[in-house]
């Protein structure tokens, strides 16, 4: 049907205006709408491939977890198929080139300029811009005058921009629906809202810069001028184009890093703002019905944000935060909850702490939760199991790092108390992730660097209970901490105490210390042969050698650090999957 056309488009153009060139406008307006609806099935097809992907790697998961229950040594799962650990060691796990991945690129301390996406996602980014270039070109007659395509190219640059902003709303969203589903980070979506959004701008420009080229064609340059100030459509468009533009700008690695709250706020309103202008401009064409999506999108995001917190917040007790100061700048928060949820390792939440960051909210792993039976004051004794239900408390910790903005304020506000400690009203909304389970792993390795403990912890608790009830496949646990001075120990002692006391725990946990900046070697101290203390950094090599060597099962790998520590323990693992067989996992704290 295309070629029939195209025929027709060339007989368009011979004989100026007519019937022929009028179907040519109604069949290039049919096929960028049947392009656009190609993009947003392409991206639909491809998360639902993924999700596929991961129902299979949850299913084995599970297999793996049953079989290991009542097995101490899951021979069968050490070696993993070597068609998977090919795939594994060079596609899922491994960086674009060669080591980095999450070491960011600095121009300084201060300025980054943000990190290389892995192989895999490099792979998926290629295949999005490459469909995005050919569509935008696809049976456009470029060989017939810059008269007769510029104005098709308009319309079609144009279609594919406004409709890749249905995923690039939905790929911006702390809800998004896809995190749970297929079990891939916030992180990572963002990754891919960074880049759609790179090129939806590209393609507004392209869309302005051939309606610029269509104009003086028909019209000169004169015509353009006027066209500004005369003509809705393109006032609207303007503003539009130039917003998407300033988003471009304003979102760069660097600003968005050193400010990041101002680029948030600022971030909103120019797509506010250019939105609304979009809105005007696609006034009586079809595509506005994409931006409605878009912004129906966003709107349900927002509401279900709103929802959360009302829900978790402002029935019955109010939430409090105590704010403790500890000493190597760090704090731990607890949170008494209004509502309490019941709390998955690798969970993370966001504290709003209006007293102290207005309504802005930050996000913090759950380090540990608490759930205490307390009398309740109002009635003295407990009469019906109703009460009982209200007199439950649960609080949920946090290990917090004093940074440069909101963080830094609460430690201050705390530490100017007397006892170092402040409670404060707080809003908790949550909770988010919990996307790893580890517990089909006959062998675990954590490797933590400074406050990426806290992500940590939950896991080490949850799998010595696991382990004590026999309800995982877990065998060994190997805990590798990095932090530069022995106060920092401080930061989680309360929690490790009580880990230390759990039922069977010798069986199955190893903690080893890394101190990378001893003042006198006299802090250096091994409290017993299963919590060992070491000066300097940890050789990542060596401990998972040992590891392989012992290893039960299958080996699970998971790192929250710096991102040249994340780096190094990828590359250990990579070297180390064909002879093993290891899932790599990775956990950071910025994007
Ligand atoms: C999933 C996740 C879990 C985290 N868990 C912990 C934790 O358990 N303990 C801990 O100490 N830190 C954690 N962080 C990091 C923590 O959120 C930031 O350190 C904190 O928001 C910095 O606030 P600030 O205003 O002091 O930042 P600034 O000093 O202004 O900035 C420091 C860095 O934090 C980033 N940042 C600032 N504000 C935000 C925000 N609202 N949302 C996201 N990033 C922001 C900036 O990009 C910048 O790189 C976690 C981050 C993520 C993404
Ligand atoms: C471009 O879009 C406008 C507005 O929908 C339409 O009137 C015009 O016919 C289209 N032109 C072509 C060549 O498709």
């Amino acid at each position: 049907m295309a070629t029939v056309v195209l025929a027709q488009q060339g007989q368009g153009s011979q004989g100026g205006h007519g019937s022929a060139e009028n179907s040519d406008s109604q069949f290039f307006n049919a096929l960028q709408m049947s392009y656009a609806h190609f993009i947003l099935i392409a991206m639909a097809g491809t998360v639902a491939l993924y999700f596929v992907w991961t129902m299979m790697m949850t299913l084995n998961a599970h297999m793996r977890r049953l079989h290991g229950l009542g097995n101490d040594t899951q021979r069968f799962f050490a070696r993993d198929d070597y068609r998977m650990s090919w795939l594994k060691r060079n596609i899922v796990d491994a960086p674009l080139f060669r080591v980095r991945h999450n070491r960011e690129f600095q121009l300084s301390q201060a300025i980054n300029m943000g990190t290389l996406p892995s192989r895999f996602q490099a792979l998926c980014l290629t295949g999005l811009i490459v469909m995005n270039v050919v569509l935008c070109v696809l049976h456009i007659p470029f060989s017939q005058g810059v008269g007769s395509f510029a104005d098709i190219l308009r319309n079609r640059t144009g279609t594919l921009a406004t409709a890749n902003l249905i995923p690039l709303v939905i790929l911006a969203g702390r809800n998004n629906p896809l995190i749970p589903m297929v079990g891939l980070s916030f992180d990572t979506w963002n990754f891919y809202h960074r880049w759609l959004a790179r090129i939806v701008v590209l393609e507004a420009i392209a869309h302005t810069v051939s309606w610029i080229v269509a104009a003086a064609d028909e019209r000169g340059l004169a015509a353009i001028a006027a066209a500004f100030h005369e003509s809705e459509l393109i006032m609207t468009g303007l503003i539009a184009v130039v917003g998407f533009a300033a988003l471009g700008l304003t979102a760069s690695s660097p600003l968005r890093h050193a400010f990041y709250e101002t680029f948030l706020h600022l971030h909103i309103l120019l797509a506010l703002m250019a939105f609304i202008a979009l809105w005007y401009h696609l006034k009586d064409l079809p595509q506005r019905i994409y931006l409605l999506i878009t912004l129906i999108a966003w709107g349900v995001e927002r509401f279900v944000r709103f929802a959360i917190n009302a829900y978790r917040n402002f029935f019955g007790r109010k939430t409090t935060a105590v704010v403790q100061a500890l000493p190597g700048d760090a704090m731990r928060i607890t949170l008494k909850l209004a509502r309490p949820w019941t709390v998955r390792p690798g969970q993370h939440m966001y504290l709003y702490i209006p007293s102290v960051g207005l309504w802005t909210s930050h996000p913090f792993s759950v380090a540990w939760s608490e759930r205490q039976q307390v009398l309740t004051k109002e009635k003295g004794l407990i009469m019906t199991r109703q009460d009982l239900m209200v007199a439950q408390k649960e609080t949920i910790s946090l290990l917090v790092r004093r940074r440069t903005g909101f963080t830094n304020t609460l430690y201050k506000r705390a530490s100017k108390e007397p006892d170092g400690q402040i409670s404060l009203f707080a809003l908790a909304e949550g909770p988010y992730g919990g996307l790893h389970n580890l517990d089909s792993y006959g062998s675990v390795v954590l490797f933590a660097g400074g406050v990426g403990i806290t992500h940590h912890v939950p896991f080490v608790r949850h799998l010595v209970q696991g382990y004590a009830d026999g309800v995982v496949a877990t065998r060994r646990v190997t805990l590798v901490w990095s932090i530069q001075y022995p106060e920092h120990l401080e930061w989680i002692r309360p929690w490790m105490t009580t880990i230390l006391q759990m039922e069977r725990r010798r069986d199955i946990l190893r903690v080893m210390l890394f101190i990378t900046r001893p003042r006198n070697t006299k802090e250096i101290h091994s409290p017993s042969s299963t919590v060992q203390m070491f000066p300097g950094r940890p050789n990542i090599n060596t401990v998972l050698d040992m590891e392989i060597e012992n290893q039960v099962g299958a080996l699970g790998v998971m790192v929250c650090g710096s991102g040249g520590m994340a780096d190094d323990v990828r590359r250990a693992c990579r070297e180390r999957q064909a002879i093993s067989n290891i899932d790599f996992i990775e956990e950071s704290f910025t994007w």
